[in-house]
Parts: structure tokens; C-alpha cells; sequence
């Protein structure tokens, strides 16, 4: 089994590039299969998930390669509604899938995701917003099956689930009709998905705000679109620099996209420069806690950098608290970090983080994606050597994290290890 090992301690200092995100590369490999052309995707990152998804669209009868940092779709040639079960269990972003799929051959057919490392993963806000669109959903054995064609509708989501609002978004721009859909996730992916749908036909409006608009009855050309870069990997990188008393540089990230964790980082007492091509951010002594942290649907702070953000609070000269509002089970990575001598209470969705002076190396397991690259940046900040296990969970959500962090200094290493 694959693990990093990491002897902590050294500053991390440097510049790196970010890539595309993974959030916005897969609703747009979904969107894809509206296309009647080609559509190419530039500065994509190499992951698990995107190549998961470019199965379940070949799966479905497309042509989908991946060749260095571009991804080719061709969905011309898709004949296939029923999406193979072993493909939807293993991969949650198949989902994504459901709204295109039933937009384009009027049925689909799809087993239930399931949960995963974070929580239930519900996704009746999808169901419930296909079914306002005129489509009949079955629920049988763990199987979804649709049917129908699609309406344009006034849709109120209850939450502005992000997922939600993508399915939603590429069942209205082929319907019968307009949508406007209330209470829209307003993520930086959202507008992505927008710019991409607009690109090759769409007309989609308000994307990033509340309320969007989509004239219906679109049919979509293939494009050429490079997505926005991942602003999860680069908060997840610019806080090496204060873990580690260091200073980096991210080429490509968007400081647009990340204010909230930006103005957080501000508040530990790092420097912060927002350049034109990027972000860096400067060590300034030790950091110091911040009073809360809390969780919520964009512009707030993002759950995706929660993880992060208490790895860096757990060396922090004060305590802080750390709420977790969007899922319900995303503090695995907390009894790790103890395990490396933090102080974090748990309770509920609340976490107590009391700053101690140091952490010390330890063989820890990541429990999910961002957890393991929380327990990645204590690795780096500790004492002597960590073992991070289980690192295919890291590895779906970040490119050779390890080159990247290297490259500026720090000694971590891939390794094999017994089970
Ligand atoms: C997307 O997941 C991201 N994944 C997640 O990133 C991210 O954490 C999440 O948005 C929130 O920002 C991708 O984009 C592939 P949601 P998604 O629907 O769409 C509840 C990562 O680390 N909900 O906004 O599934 C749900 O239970 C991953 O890259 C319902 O109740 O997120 C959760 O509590 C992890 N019913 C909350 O909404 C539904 O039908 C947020 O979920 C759908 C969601």
C-alpha cells in the first residue's frame, strides 16, 4: 500500500502551479454529453475521479481520453441510460451524470451513490428538481430510475447544494421551456459550469448569484474551455508556508475564488501578496489561532479546507474553534492529528483547538480526501518522520501532492508499505 513518508520540520518555500479543479473538470465531463460536437478540455489535473468519470461516459457510448493536461470528449456517439452499477457505486460524482443522461434520452437509469467518508451524501434535492421539471423518478432496490422529458420550471432548492444546482443546470438548457432556480449553490465551479454551458450554445444567466436564469431549448456545439484553477488545492498548498515558517508562491491561484480563506489566513498573522499570476503567502513567526472557523455554502469558508485549516490551528499559538456545518461526519482527520500531540475536542459538529508549540511525527491514516492532506501539512510541520497511510484517498483530489510540496523543499516521499 502506498504511503508518505515525511520527515517534518524544514520550511516550505517556493513556487508551484495549480491546475484545473477537479470540481468543475467533472460537472463539465457531465455536460458534456450535451455536446453535439467535440469538446476539449485544457490544464486538467491527472486524478482517480476524472478518470473514473471518463470510464462511466466511455461506459455510456462516448469517446473520452485523457492525454497529458487535456481531456477529449466526444458524446456523438453516446447510446447508453443505464449507467453500469459497479461505475455509480464506486464513484459518487456519477451523479453528476443523471441530468444530462435524462436530458438526453429521456430516461436514465442509476444506482443510488450511497454515502461516503464525510456523510450520507443525500440527494434528494436532484431527484426533487427533476421531478419539478416533469420527470417521473422511481426508487426501487437501490436503483433510480427516470423518465420523461424535461420542462423548464421555477425551482427553490432548500439548500444550495452545489451538486443540486449543477444537475439542474444541465437538465434546463436542452428542456422545453425556462428555468429559473432559486437559492443556487453559488461556488466558483457553478459559474464555471455556466461559462462552459453559454460556450457551446447556452444561455445561462446569473450563475455565482442566487437566482439563475436558463432559456431552455438550447442545442449545444462542442467548445474548446480550460476550467477555472482549483482553489482547494492551492489554500491547501499556501498553508504549507505557516506550518512550516516558510513562504510560497501558487501560480494560478485565484485570490477571487478564495477570500474567505484568505482573509482566515490574515487573521493567523501570515502575509498575504495577491499577485496577478497568483498567490503567496509568508510565515510570520508563529501563527495564531483565530477565534472561529466555521463552514458554510460559498462565499463563507469553504468545508473543502476545513481539514487544512485545523492542521494549521493545531500549531497555533491560542485556541480556536472549528464548526463544521456542511457535512456530518468531517472530523476524522481531529483523532489523528491527537495522535500527533494536537489538543482537539470534539463535539458534535463543534471542534476545540487548543495551539500546542509542536506536533511529532506519527503513522497516521487518512480517513478522506482532505483529511489526508490536512495530516500531509501536520507531517510537514512536526518533529522527526510521519507515515501518512492510505494516501489513494489524497491521490483523488491531488496530483502528485508530494512533487509539488518537494519541489519547494519539503521531504516527503512516496512509499510502499506492508499492509
Ligand atoms: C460538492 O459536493 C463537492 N464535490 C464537495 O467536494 C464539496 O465538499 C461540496 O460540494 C460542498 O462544497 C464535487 O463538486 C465533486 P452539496 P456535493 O450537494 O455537490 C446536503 C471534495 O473534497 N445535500 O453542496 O455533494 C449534503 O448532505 C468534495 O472535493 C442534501 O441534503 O455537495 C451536504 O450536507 C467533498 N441533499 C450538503 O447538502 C442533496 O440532494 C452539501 O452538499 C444534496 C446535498
Amino acid at each position: 500500500m502506498e504511503a508518505f513518508r515525511i520527515v517534518g520540520g524544514r520550511p516550505v518555500t517556493g513556487e508551484c502551479r495549480v491546475s484545473g479543479a477537479k470540481n468543475a473538470v467533472l460537472p463539465l465531463l457531465a455536460a458534456g454529453l450535451l455536446c453535439g460536437g467535440e469538446v476539449r478540455l485544457e490544464h486538467c489535473p491527472r486524478l482517480m475521479d476524472i478518470k473514473n468519470m471518463l470510464l462511466i461516459l466511455k461506459a455510456l457510448g462516448c469517446r473520452a481520453e485523457q492525454e497529458g493536461d487535456s481531456i477529449l470528449l466526444d458524446a456523438r456517439n453516446a447510446d447508453k441510460h443505464v449507467m453500469p452499477r459497479e461505475l455509480s457505486k464506486q464513484m459518487r460524482s456519477s451523479i453528476f451524470m443523471l441530468g444530462p443522461v435524462l436530458a438526453r434520452f429521456g430516461e436514465a437509469e442509476f444506482t443510488y451513490p450511497g454515502g461516503c467518508e464525510i456523510g450520507l451524501r443525500p440527494i434528494d434535492l436532484h431527484l426533487s428538481a427533476l421531478r419539478a421539471m416533469g420527470a417521473q423518478v422511481r426508487e426501487e432496490q437501490g436503483r433510480i430510475l427516470c423518465s420523461g422529458s424535461l420542462k423548464g420550471a421555477q425551482i427553490h432548492l432548500d439548500y444550495p447544494s452545489v451538486g443540486a444546482t449543477e444537475t439542474i443546470l444541465m437538465a434546463a438548457v436542452t428542456a422545453k421551456g425556462d428555468t429559473v432556480l432559486h437559492n443556487a449553490a453559488r461556488e466558483p465551479e457553478i459559474r464555471d459550469l455556466a461559462r462552459f454551458l453559454n460556450r457551446c450554445g447556452a444561455d445561462v444567466r446569473g450563475a455565482g448569484e442566487g437566482a439563475i436564469y436558463v432559456r431552455g431549448g438550447a442545442s449545444l456545439h462542442g467548445c474548446s474551455y480550460t476550467p477555472l484553477t482549483d482553489r482547494i488545492v492551492a489554500g491547501t498548498l499556501l498553508l504549507a508556508a505557516p506550518m512550516t515558517g516558510g513562504d510560497v508562491f501558487v501560480r494560478g491561484a485565484r485570490a477571487e475564488d478564495m477570500q474567505a480563506v484568505l482573509h482566515k489566513l490574515e487573521q493567523t498573522g501570515c502575509r498575504l501578496s495577491v499577485e496577478k499570476e497568483g498567490v503567496r503567502v509568508r510565515a510570520a513567526g508563529r501563527p495564531k489561532a483565530v477565534r472561529r472557523v466555521e463552514t458554510n455554502p460559498h462565499p463563507s469558508f469553504p468545508t473543502d479546507m476545513q481539514a487544512q485549516m485545523m492542521a494549521l490551528l493545531a500549531v497555533a499559538e491560542g485556541t480556536s474553534l472549528v464548526l463544521e456545518n456542511v457535512f456530518e461526519n468531517r472530523f476524522a482527520h481531529a483523532g489523528e492529528l491527537n495522535r500527533m500531540g494536537a489538543d482537539i475536542e470534539i463535539s458534535g459538529r463543534i471542534a476545540i483547538v487548543r495551539g500546542v508549540r509542536r506536533l511529532f511525527g506519527q503513522r497516521v491514516a487518512s480517513r478522506d480526501l482532505r483529511g489526508g492532506a490536512a495530516l500531509v501539512l501536520a507531517g510537514l510541520a512536526a518533529e522527526s518522520e510521519t507515515l501518512v497511510d492510505h494516501i489513494g484517498y489524497i491521490d483523488r483530489g491531488y496530483e502528485r501532492l508530494e512533487e509539488m510540496l518537494s519541489q519547494m523543499g519539503a521531504d516527503i516521499r512516496r512509499v510502499e508499505t506492508e499492509e
